[in-house]
This record gives structure tokens, sequence and C-alpha cells, in this order.
């Protein structure tokens, strides 16, 4: 892990001006923020910062304006939601009170570029970069990577946190690691299947990316969703697994349907009988059961992607069924368990165990190519600043 600045390293900050990049692009439904989650993780540095006696402006995107100035993507709504959840004033754009939002980034046509003259023009409005925003750690965007150029730069707690877990959970874990991997498609997870099959020992596959590789084994999937054009690819992540010494495990038995519906007549079935009229829409109690076993015999389970149609019942059981048994091991301390992506966060809250794990990353792209096993710019760029001056100044 890259030897990045914490807050715990920052000189005495007392008056000064911090820009921190958080992430605010948080879930709105008719202007009121449906989850908190993103905002609520920000307060151990918000606090910190301001205990330490600094003013904060706050960088974040919001949404994807495209460079464009679009009011209905301002970040202004968003200023009283801050002030009451972090208990601490906030104003916007206008610096009267000592912490500050400013407006969406994404305004601004050279957020997007990278553009260094925009990251000039916000480090000149500070004395100090602080990056707490993992989950935009993907893009090299001027308030995420052009800044840390400018300014001395840490990360920030949540930031710290995200990395650390990360970290403990594929870098340096506690062995056998296990990954659940679900999902639709596995034409958008190539390269996260390709990454895990190097890293963990059983990489077992749910949802509906698992169709094709039973498919692929030439098993008749019915009417089950399947990537007909990537069962080379399927064979070929399979071949690769056996020499890798990764286990691939899929399901041996699906709950299949005749519409993709909630309480549709369904039924449990070996992935021999599949019936040409039904669909896969969730894996069978023999799975489970398999799925369980491994489990308990891992140290560590990284988790992306349900395992069933989870946001139709009855097929989300497989999904809560281990997730809750994930929760359950980690609560009684045999597991390290870390899972992450936007469909993985929801169906995890979903069965209820969204607090039981050891870390749930709130990051949805940043994640999965976290995952994938590539460097993010953002998170490199933590250490662009020292890199950047003289040995005898930075040590
Ligand atoms: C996210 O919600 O995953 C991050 O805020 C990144 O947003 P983006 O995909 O629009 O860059």
């Amino acid at each position: 892990m890259q030897n990045y600045k914490k807050l715990s390293d920052l000189p005495d900050i007392k008056g000064q001006t911090l820009l921190m990049r958080a992430d605010l692009n948080v879930p709105v439904r008719e202007g009121e923020v449906t989850d908190f989650t993103r905002i609520t993780r920000l307060k151990p540095t918000i606090d910190d910062l301001m205990a330490r006696g600094a003013n904060i402006l706050i960088l974040s995107h919001f949404g994807r304006p495209k460079g464009q100035e679009n009011m209905e993507l301002s970040l202004a709504f968003l200023a009283p939601v801050l002030s009451h959840s972090w208990g601490h004033e906030v104003g916007f754009k206008e610096q009267t009170t000592r912490i500050t939002l400013l407006e969406n980034t994404r305004f601004q046509a050279g957020e997007e570029a990278n553009d260094m003259a925009l990251a000039k023009e916000w480090a000149n409005m500070g004395d100090i970069y602080v990056n707490d925003a993992f989950s935009v750690s993907h893009r090299a965007h001027a308030s995420t990577e052009a800044i840390a150029h400018c300014l001395p730069t840490y990360a920030g707690h949540l930031m710290d946190q995200e990395l650390r877990a990360l970290n403990t959970a594929l870098e340096t874990p506690q062995k056998p690691v296990t990954a659940l991997v679900g999902g639709a498609k596995i034409s958008t997870k190539l390269d996260l299947l390709g990454n895990l099959i190097n890293k963990v020992d059983y990489l077992v596959l749910g949802g509906g990316m698992a169709n094709t590789f039973v498919c692929a084994q030439g098993y008749d999937v019915g009417k089950s969703l399947c990537e007909h054009d990537m069962l080379d690819t399927a064979r070929s992540i399979m071949a690769r697994a056996k020499d890798g010494n990764c286990t691939l495990v899929l399901p041996t038995d699906f709950v299949v349907g005749q519409y993709f519906k909630a309480n549709t007549p369904h039924d449990t079935v070996h992935i021999k009988n599949v019936p040409s009229d039904t669909m896969a829409l969730d894996i069978g109690a023999e799975s489970i059961a398999h799925i369980k076993t491994i489990i308990d015999h891992s140290k560590t389970v990284v988790w992306n992607g349900p395992m069933g149609a989870f946001e139709l019942e009855p097929f989300d059981h497989a999904t809560v069924e281990l997730a809750r048994y994930v929760a359950h091991k980690t609560s009684s301390g045999e597991l390290i368990s870390v899972a992450g992506g936007g469909d993985t966060v929801a169906a995890l809250a979903h069965a209820g165990i969204k607090d039981q794990l050891t870390y749930l990353s709130n990051a949805g792209g940043a994640f999965l190519e976290w995952l994938e096993g590539k460097e993010l710019p953002g998170v490199k760029a933590l250490t662009a600043y020292e890199a950047s001056l003289p040995t005898f100044l930075a040590s």
C-alpha cells in the first residue's frame, strides 16, 4: 500500500484553509436525500478538522452535468442537509462560515478534463488538500488528481479507512480468501474475474453471470439470461482458474420460473434439468449449502453482486441467506468480510446486515475498478505532491 499522509500527520492547521474533496453524489428523490451514508461517513474528518481550528472548503461533484451549469444539479440544496447531519454550520459558495460547500465541480469543463489551470484556481483558495472521496478516485479529474500536484495532500479518515479495509481483504489477506461475485453479465466483469482468479482461493459465481458459465459447461439454461457470445470466454476463465489454483464454484441448482416477475410460480431444479420455457431467477438450496461450507473454510470474504434476482421476492433468498451467514461469521470473529458496489450495498441492506460486515464500501465504480486490480488515479495522486518535491524538502 502507498505511503500516503493521513490526518494524524497534519501540522498545526489552526486558521488555515483546507480544500476537502468529498463525494456528495448522494441519491436524491424529489429533492430529498434518500441515503445519508456518504454524508455521515464524512463526519469524522469534518469533526477532526473543525476541532483543530481549520476552515474547510468542500469540493464535490453531483450527477453528470458535463461541464455545463445545470441548476437541477446545483449543490445548494445540500448545505442545510450537511449542517444538520454534521452538527456544524455549512455555508454555500460564499465563505461566511468555517465550512463552505462549493458549487458542483462538474459545472466546470476543466473538471473532467483534469485541467491543471482549474486545479490551480482551486488550490489558490487554500493551504492543504484533503481527499476523502475514495468513491470517485477512479476518475482522474481536476478535483481528485490534478489538484493533488498543487498542494500538500492528506487522505481523510474515510479514504484511509477504505484503503486499509480493501488492502486487508485482497493485498495482505488472511487466507483462504473467497470472492462471491454475482450480477447480470460477465461481459461487464471480465477484468474483475481475471484479477480475482489470481488473488483468491475460491471464486464463487452467482446471479445472471453464472448462467453463462453453466451454459458453457454444456447445460441448457432455457430462457435464462445468458451471454451466448461469451461462452468461449467463460470456458477460458474456467481453464485459467484451474491453472491458477483458484477453485471456481458454480451453482449446481437453480430456482426457475417462467417470468422475470415477483412471485412467479417457481421450482428448484438441478442445472441439468432446466425446463426450456423457464429462466433461472436464483441459485438453489444445494448451491447455497455448498457455498456455506466454502465460507466455513474461509478467513476472508470479498463480495460484489447479488446471487439472484434479489429485487423480486422470493428470488432474494440466496442473497439474503448468504449475506446473513457472512454477517454471522463476521460477528463471531471467524471471518473478515468486505463488500461494495451499488447493487451489492442495496442487496446487503435488503438482507438487513449492512452494518455487520467488517467493511462495506460506499463506492460503486471505484470499488469495481479496485477489484479489477487497477491503479486508481485519485489514490495514486495522494503522494504526488511529496513525490514532486526535491528529496531534501520532502523528508
Ligand atoms: C459514484 O457515485 O460512483 C461516484 O460519485 C462517481 O460518480 P460518476 O460515476 O458520475 O463519476
